[in-house]
């Protein structure tokens, strides 16, 4: 048995904790333990360590100054959602949208998995913060992991160090986040630049509140604060505690006049998140700003006063680097100026960074995210097509004066959308909290050629967490509809779609900065201040309120295209429905069903009836 001490440093006092740390260090048997009080010096030591073993390559300090690129191993690149688990005591309470192991059972394969599993290397522990430090919406966790990867990536992701220690106290709980990348060193084995395991295993148990992830180094399988608890353990802890953690951005629209509107939004993986919660108005849109709060994931608490009030438990952004540009999103390029991390990106030969989208042409020469030779004929990508930048939120120049505010911001509107080239109009209001919750719980998205499975087919995505939800999707609407009951003054709740395309196949929207004018619609609702006509799914905007100054161009008619509902296809689309609903049966609203037959009945009206022709978007027609 191993004689390893693990010697906590002064500033650790957390008996739990250093009872879990001398377990865990007697089980995965690591040749060190190393407690990150989350210094520069901490940091800049790793990264210099990781330079030195291969992990990491320095970018030339005049062009990316203090930052670096990763090549993780070609087999590890993305989240594993198929090797997800969600142990509840119940099988039932994980429901059919995660895969489900007793945890007893789970817990005993772990267990073989992880003994002696960091063997020689060192183990680090990293205490961090979910949220501003002591704010009442944030949560601590404990990342225990054999990966400095992991570690420098969590000082940019989250609060992380001593400071979260102090407020650990002597007693106070946490979250238990337990990481290896399953690959133990013989002794005299050299390591590899980036080593993981075939076998992969990314574990939740909801009752216990805790993670263990097994044989990945990359992204959320590693970097447990981010999908694992911020997401899949809050999200349970939310429903037992009456709030919510949601995948959502959060940013402000604030007007000339200084009236600030706060806004959440959650669209599924690969619909340009990070590019709207950093959104620059056009030019015509004179004196209005659009501020970030977080480009991921909102935790949302109700206030005293009946409002909900949202935080972004991260500190960084680990956002897809392929597509982002000076034009897409000129406020993340200025994000990544310095200190930051580069995973599967290519490599320029001046010592700079590349990926597909950044530049209008590639460069002549590249060494890929392999780290082969790559010339623009080479007929594959040059950076992975999930290839990340790690980054300091604080460095984003749109970054909101309130992202740190313990107290939260309060939200007048969520915004709900996917990726749907026909179907769904390019905005509409739900009018009230359970349609909004029901649009919601069935939006989708039609698969990119980034993700498996056939390109276009429709993917349900409900809340954009059916990858993150961490109980049964069925119980989290019913949450929702919770939650909503309770508020005084709910959020109103919105859809849009930026993808429409016409029968050519060409986008009918510009999308990007343009969808100012569709946020500002919103913010106007929320205010009382816009008309919008009743369609079948609620509210709508008219031609004539949206601003439409600088657009020049963009007609009535266009406007109508991407409005239109359209009867037949809506009525497959409420059919497709009832296919995800009929795989929650046992836990469906009872609501639900009420507001598909509703919606159906509508559709079934005379075309009369609802006028559903192309003059109800313009003109005077059914003003409100
Ligand atoms: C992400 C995702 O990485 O949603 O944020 O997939
Ligand atoms: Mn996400």
């Amino acid at each position: 048995m191993t004689s390893l001490r693990i010697d906590p440093p002064d500033f650790v006092k957390n008996r739990k904790l250093i009872e879990w740390v001398r377990e865990t260090a007697e089980h995965c048997r690591p040749d060190s333990v190393h407690w990150c009080d989350g210094s520069q010096e901490e940091y800049d030591s790793l990264c210099r360590q990781m330079v030195e073993s291969g992990t990491f390559i320095r970018l030339s300090e005049e062009k990316r100054p203090n930052s670096f690129l990763c090549r993780s191993d070609p087999s590890d690149v993305a989240r594993v959602e198929d090797r997800t688990f969600i142990c509840s005591l119940r099988r039932q309470d994980a429901g059919p949208t995660n895969n489900w192991v007793h945890p007893k059972e789970m817990k005993e394969t772990l267990s073989g998995l992880f003994e002696g599993c960091m063997a020689g290397r060192t183990m680090y522990v990293i205490p961090f913060s979910m949220g501003p430090l002591g704010s009442h919406i944030s949560h601590i966790g404990v990342e225990i992991t054999d990966s400095p990867y992991v570690v420098v990536n969590m000082r940019i992701m989250t609060r992380m160090g001593r400071k979260v220690m102090d407020l650990l106290g002597t007693d106070r709980d946490f979250v238990h986040c337990l990481h290896s990348v399953g690959a133990p060193l013989e002794p005299g084995r050299e390591d590899v630049p980036w080593p993981c395991n075939d076998k992969k295993y990314i574990v939740h148990f909801p009752e216990e509140r805790s993670i263990m992830s097994y044989g990945s180094g990359y992204g959320g399988n590693a970097l447990l604060g981010k999908k694992c608890f911020a997401l899949r353990i809050a999200s349970s802890m939310a429903r037992d505690e009456g709030w919510l953690a949601e995948h959502m951005l959060i940013l402000c629209v604030e007007s000339p006049d200084g009236e600030k509107t706060y806004v959440a939004a959650a669209f599924p993986s690969a619909c340009g998140k990070t590019n709207f919660a950093m959104l620059i108005p056009p030019d015509s849109f004179e004196g209005w700003k659009v501020t970030t709060i977080g480009d991921d994931i909102a935790w949302i608490k109700p206030g005293d006063d009946g409002r909900l009030y949202a935080i972004n438990p991260e500190y960084g952004f680990f956002g897809v680097a392929p597509g982002t540009s000076d034009k897409t999103n000129y406020n993340a390029m200025a994000t990544l100026k310095e200190n930051c991390i580069f995973t599967n990106v290519a490599l320029t030969p001046d010592g700079d960074v590349w990926w597909e989208g950044m530049t209008d042409t590639s460069p002549d020469s590249l060494i890929d995210w392999q780290g082969k030779e790559w010339t623009p004929d080479a007929g594959r990508p040059a950076a992975h097509p999930n290839a990340r930048f790690t980054s300091p939120a604080s460095q984003c120049p749109s970054i909101d004066p309130d992202w740190e505010n313990p107290a939260g911001v309060p939200i007048s509107a969520f915004i709900f959308g996917g990726r749907r080239s026909d179907v769904v109009p390019l905005v509409y209001q739900s009018p009230n909290w359970y349609f909004g919750v029901y649009l919601a719980a069935t939006m989708g998205s039609e698969k990119t050629a980034a993700a498996a499975g056939k390109i276009g087919e429709v993917r349900r995505d409900p809340f954009a967490m059916l990858p993150f939800c961490g109980y049964h999707m069925g119980d989290y609407f019913n949450h929702w509809l919770h939650v909503g009951r309770l508020l005084s003054e709910p959020p109103r709740i919105f859809g849009v779609n930026w993808f429409r395309k016409d029968e050519n196949g060409k986008f009918l929207w510009p999308g990007f900065g343009e969808n100012m004018r569709v946020l500002k619609w919103v913010v106007d609702r929320v205010r009382g201040r816009a008309s919008a006509v009743e369609s079948p799914l609620g509210w709508m905007p008219k031609y004539e309120s949206m601003e439409w100054g600088g657009l020049d161009g963009f007609t009535a008619e266009e406007f109508t295209k991407l409005m239109t509902v359209d009867r037949e296809i809506w009525k497959k689309e409420l059919l497709s429905h009832e296919e995800l609903f009929e795989k929650l049966y046992d836990k469906l609203p009872k609501e639900f069903s009420h507001i598909r037959e509703l919606l159906l009945s509508t559709f079934w009206l005379s075309p009369e009836h609802w006028a559903l022709a192309p003059e109800r978007y313009t003109g005077e027609h059914n003003a409100d």
